[in-house]
């Protein structure tokens, strides 16, 4: 249980690979506090969690907001009595050819996916360093912020400044006991990956079910599963992590090779 007694909040946790993050924090000992736009989802996975035995707090959280950010870490602290770690899951994706991509769908994506994990970085690293014990954050980015797909250039160009931002935070954190990682996940088995399948499948035919199957690693031959990715953050977020330091780790079944 590298995780037990330890207090880990899990943004976009309302299904998809939050849910799976938050499951294996818990199923690793951790109180998990799980928030998301909307309640009902994230009291879903809460119920899931403590079904399971574990500790849950849903709570409504918008990553784009620092007043929702900074009420979020107040609640969780006020149940738990602290934080220790900080999973910045929330993301969103809009599928488009560069050439038409419009600007707002440019911005949402930044707005999300870049400034509200900064956002969320800045203001639990000073609940952190107040706390005086340090303190895990782990970012999902994604294998596409490395490799660049296509009709996802907005989507490319923010997980790669997680990416860098992942460094950057790490190496200024350190002398406060933070460590900063992300995750790069290939296509995990969630609503955004079926998104990505519909709109495909809608332009060039065939079935989106059929397609999330193909888009499978070839080394693994079957899609990855939230939970999975789950269990490397759960590592990233533990004391047995500590000598891995502002790295962006694939946990996509091989398929990128750097
Ligand atoms: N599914 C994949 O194949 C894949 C691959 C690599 C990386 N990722 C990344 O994993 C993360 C989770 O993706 P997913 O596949 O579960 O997607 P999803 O769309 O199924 O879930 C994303 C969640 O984030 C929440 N969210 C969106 N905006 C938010 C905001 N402003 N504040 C709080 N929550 C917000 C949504 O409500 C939703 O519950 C994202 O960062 C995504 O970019 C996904």
């Amino acid at each position: 249980m590298a995780l037990e007694g330890r207090t880990v909040v899990v943004t976009g946790a309302g299904g998809g690979m939050g849910r799976g993050i938050a499951e294996a924090a818990a199923e690793a000992g951790a109180r998990v506090v799980v928030g998301d736009l909307a309640l009902d989802p994230v009291a879903e996975t809460a119920r899931r969690i403590e079904t399971g035995g574990g500790r849950a707090l849903p709570l409504v959280l918008d990553v784009t907001d620092p007043a929702s950010i900074t009420a979020a870490i107040a609640r969780a602290a006020g149940a738990f009595g602290r934080l220790d770690g900080w999973v910045n899951n929330a993301g969103i994706l809009r599928m488009e050819a560069a050439l038409d991509l419009p600007a707002a769908d440019w911005e949402a994506q930044m707005r999300v996916n870049v400034s509200g994990l900064f956002s969320c970085c800045q203001i639990v690293a000073r609940r952190f360093i107040a706390q005086g014990e340090g303190g895990a954050i782990v970012n999902v980015a994604s294998n596409a912020g490395k490799v660049g797909y296509p009709n996802m250039a907005g989507y490319n160009a923010g997980k790669a400044a997680v990416i860098n931002l992942t460094r950057s935070l790490a190496a200024e954190w350190a002398p406060h006991r933070i460590n900063v990682n992300a995750v790069c996940p290939g296509g995990v088995e969630t609503p955004m990956l079926m998104a990505v399948a519909e709109w495909i499948t809608s332009r060039q035919g065939g079935d989106p079910k059929e397609l999330v199957q193909r888009m499978a690693p070839a080394q693994l031959g079957r899609p990855i599963q939230p939970i999975e990715v789950g269990r490397v953050v759960a590592f990233l977020l533990s004391d047995a992590a500590a000598v891995i330091r502002g790295q962006s780790i694939n946990v996509d079944g091989g398929d990128t090779p750097y």
